[in-house]
């Protein structure tokens, strides 16, 4: 069965929201968003990430995330567990360079930690900063406690 909460009430994104970062984080392209505290909350099935939601403590409330990196995956993923309270994954690479991205809590947008912090919407619209494209995003649903991510 699938468990995907529709989200009713449209999102506005706010891009004069910022996920703080030092400037030497931003130099360096550190981003804010960790590696799963529990490395085996996830796993490849197919062409599908299958997270266990009971083990990603992360993606209990709304604003965090996850990266999912590793293991062989072609992609780095970001997960997050948007500020509508509707999960979202997308291709974690920005356009502009390729550095990583954070969601910004109570922004409804996910930002790159780099110096341009090229910002889009859940949808990967890009809606400001130094890149040029939108961003990768991938089908997420929900089953019985698992969130699935088709990345194939
Ligand atoms: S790498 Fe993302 S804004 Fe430059």
């Amino acid at each position: 069965m699938n468990e995907t909460v529709q989200n009713d009430k449209p999102l506005e994104p706010q891009t004069e929201k910022f996920v703080k970062r030092s400037i030497f984080q931003r130099i360096f392209g550190i981003c804010a968003t960790k590696l799963p505290q529990n490395a085996n909350c996830w796993k490849i099935v197919g062409e599908e990430i299958e997270i266990d939601l009971s083990l990603a403590e992360e993606l209990s409330n709304s604003g965090g995330g996850i990266r999912i990196e590793g293991k062989n995956l072609p992609v780095r993923i970001l997960i997050i567990k948007g500020d509508d309270g509707v999960y979202y994954a997308f291709q974690n690479r920005c356009t502009h360079g390729g550095r990583r991205l954070d969601p910004v809590s109570g922004g409804g947008t996910v930002q790159c930690c780099s110096m341009g912090r090229s910002t889009f919407d859940y949808s990967g619209r890009l809606l400001a900063g130094s890149a040029k494209d939108n961003i990768k995003t991938f089908p997420v649903r929900v089953e019985e406690g698992k969130l699935r991510i088709a990345f194939g």
